[in-house]
């Protein structure tokens, strides 16, 4: 239930893929649902008591949908919780995020997924959406009672951190997704191929002495998951796909049929293991082989331009249908240590768009196609009672990102709302910012220029 009150965004320009929309006009809220939308409204028609916000010059779109973050909750307080997860989700121009379940205790029964939508309800800014595990404790050894947690609302299933390793538990599991209709996402590594490797296998990893992940760690699994999917019928979603192989096999899949969608996180689509130096991307002689940054340890690895291309091209055709953060948020202690003991993750989601919008100016990716991909894509994987938050339609909830596309701005971690400070681009420029996000009809994060725009009448 949203909000009482009307807000009135006038002269943004609204980008809403659902409705095949790219053009300047207004929008109209009321008790938090989209009343009027895509004409021109006349605020003297309005009773006083609204907030007028103008927005030209901006992008006016569906809140974002993250299919893929770690909220912390239970279990990792320290690094994140639902409150502060959500505040910088807000920050990020995310309506509604689905939480992976490596908390502890893990996501894996229906207790734990009522805890969660409890503490969302209580303390979180914006729609969180629990993922329950596959196997039990995340174990890998049986499969977690995956009815009682669909019962209980989770959208998903993962043991995320961690792939379903045992092929015969992952076939189960995809045969009851197809009963439930809800996808698992498989974090798809062979840790017998990966090793106990930290960062992409090639030569980076090989000047700084680090051991490698090969692709195939990644594309051997997708290759299992995509013949048990075809033999199961179940719904499989390829979590963070990395490399060139993967797009090549999901798109084979799709070619033959075979029901599979797969996520791309904006790291893999904007830098590559040469950032692993702590150089930005930049090699220079003098800051390897002795230097590295621990925040570019992430799993999947960071690979290199050629991976980064052919995920931009699959994103760009539609065979890798949505963005996702993978937000991972990690306390100072984990990542101020060596690079073989640091912990994989990178805290995301307040630079996702600042990052994707250089696809944008670059010219890779039109706005539009962009935004499809952070919203209607993702939620086209959680499956069709979503698509009511990835519209800007007359009658939906409004859940809808104002952002920027051209402001431009340096990374300061000091500034982030997550607990997360774990991010490489900290001091990078990036071009492209939320200024305000309003979800269920309520504004819950507003930049501070952006409050210059905000005017209450009457
Ligand atoms: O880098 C990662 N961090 N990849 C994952 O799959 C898990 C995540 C975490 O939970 O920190």
């Amino acid at each position: 239930m949203g909000v009482s009150g009307y807000i009135l965004i006038k002269s943004g320009r609204l980008i809403d893929p659902s409705q095949d929309w790219d053009f300047v006009s207004d929008i109209l809220i009321k008790n938090g649902v989209i009343i009027a939308s895509g004409c021109n409204i006349d605020e003297e028609t309005l009773e006083d008591g609204f907030k007028l916000i103008c927005a030209s010059g901006l992008m006016v779109s569906p809140g974002f949908i993250d299919i893929h973050a770690h909220l912390r909750e239970p279990g990792f307080e320290y690094k994140e919780t639902i409150a502060s997860g959500t505040k910088a989700a807000a920050k990020g121009g995310f309506t509604t995020v689905s939480c992976m379940p490596n908390t502890d205790p893990p996501i894996d029964n229906a207790a734990v997924v009522n805890f969660i939508h409890e503490r969302a309800r209580t303390e979180g800014l914006v729609r969180v959406l629990p993922i329950g595990c596959v196997t039990r404790g995340r174990a890998g050894k049986e499969l977690a009672d995956m009815e009682e947690m669909a019962s209980a609302g989770v959208v998903a299933f993962s043991d995320d951190g961690d792939p379903v390793y045992d092929p015969a538990l992952m076939q189960l599991a995809l045969s009851y997704s197809g009963d439930l209709n809800l996808p698992i996402s498989n974090h798809c590594q062979d840790h017998s191929l990966s090793r106990g490797g930290v960062m992409a296998e090639g030569a980076v990893a090989t000047r700084l002495g680090l051991p490698g992940i090969p692709s195939a760690a990644e594309e051997a699994m997708i290759s299992r998951d995509i013949a048990l999917a075809s033999i199961t019928g179940g719904r499989l979603h390829v979590a963070h796909l990395s490399t060139a192989g993967s797009v090549v096999l999901v798109r084979s899949a799709l070619e033959q049929g075979i029901p599979v969608t797969a996520e791309v996180c904006p790291h893999h689509l904007s830098i590559t293991d040469q950032w692993v130096f702590g150089t930005k991307g930049v090699y220079t002689e003098a800051a390897s082989p002795f230097s590295y940054d621990t925040s570019t340890k992430v799993y999947p690895p960071l690979r290199t331009d050629q991976d980064v291309g052919a995920l931009i091209q699959g994103l760009a055709s539609g065979v890798i249908p949505c963005i996702a953060t993978d937000h991972a948020p990690h306390d100072l202690a984990s990542k101020q240590v060596t690079y073989e003991d640091a912990s994989f993750g990178i805290s995301v989601f307040e630079t996702a768009l600042g990052s994707l919008m250089e696809l944008v100016h670059g010219g890779r990716l039109s706005p539009s196609t962009l935004v499809e991909r952070l919203t209607s894509g993702p939620a086209q994987v959680l499956g069709s009672k979503f698509h009511k938050f990835a519209t800007l339609a007359m009658d939906t909830p409004a859940d809808l990102v104002i952002f920027d596309p051209d402001k431009e701005w340096i990374v300061d971690t000091n500034e982030f709302a997550s607990k997360g400070k774990n991010t490489p681009l900290v001091g990078s420029k990036l071009k492209g910012k939320v200024m305000g996000t309003i979800f269920d009809g309520e504004i819950v994060f507003q930049d501070a220029e952006f409050l210059e725009k905000v005017e209450e009448v009457g």
